[in-house]
């Protein structure tokens, strides 16, 4: 996906295919696989348009999200979508540099973000979310893992154990026959 400049083809896909991802059917079983309490101080890495956010926010009354994303046409879009909501703070940027250093959340997480990301760039991220967490923090991440397009369990697990976590619970999702995707819930080690 080109981040700043999309073409006409990733805004239909974002309005269509993420919108249809995210069904309550795929809220509740990530809600309760994550354990989510609904008071929780969240970093959403890659916020995108807010599709998966505007969902996120509704389970986590007394919690906070900070999004952050490093394009603006897509946060923009964001802030739209959850406009009137202020326990919502959305940061413009990369991720490896937008945070203040003292920033330590209970939750972080990763949805459809890493996969897109250049390989030779994920581990440094990842080790970068992993030191943002709460002593007892925990990070999700749910990612595409099919041949065609996405990033094998393999990788996922191996940059998650290299960047101190362990894997406290995963599952998978299948949308259609041909689209899977997997998702991991991971504490420090
Ligand atoms: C495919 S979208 C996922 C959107 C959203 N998480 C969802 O599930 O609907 C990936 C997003 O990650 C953002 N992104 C990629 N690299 C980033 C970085 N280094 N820092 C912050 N955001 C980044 C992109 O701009 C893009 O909006």
């Amino acid at each position: 996906m080109t981040y700043e400049c999309p073409n006409i083809m990733d805004v239909i896909l974002e309005k269509t295919f993420s919108d249809m991802l995210m069904t309550p059917f795929f809220m509740n079983k990530f809600r309760k696989r994550v354990k989510l309490r609904g008071d929780e101080n969240i970093l959403e890495f890659g916020c995108g348009a807010g599709n998966f956010s505007r969902r996120l926010v509704k389970l986590i009354e007394n919690g906070k999200l900070n999004c952050v994303d490093i394009s603006e046409f897509w946060i923009e879009k964001a802030k739209n979508r959850l406009k009137g909501r202020d326990n919502v703070r959305f940061l413009l940027g990369d991720i490896r540099d937008v945070i203040p250093k003292e920033e330590r959340f209970d939750l972080i997480f990763i949805h459809l973000v890493l996969h897109d990301i250049p390989k030779s760039e994920r581990q440094g991220i990842v080790n970068i979310l992993a030191e943002r967490l709460e002593e007892n923090g925990r990070i999700y991440i749910g990612e595409p893992i099919n041949e065609s397009h996405g990033m094998p369990v393999e990788e996922i697990r191996d940059i998650m154990g290299k960047s101190g976590l362990k894997e406290d619970d995963h599952y998978y999702n299948k949308i259609f026959p041909s689209w899977r995707s997997f998702n991991g819930i991971y504490s420090k080690a």
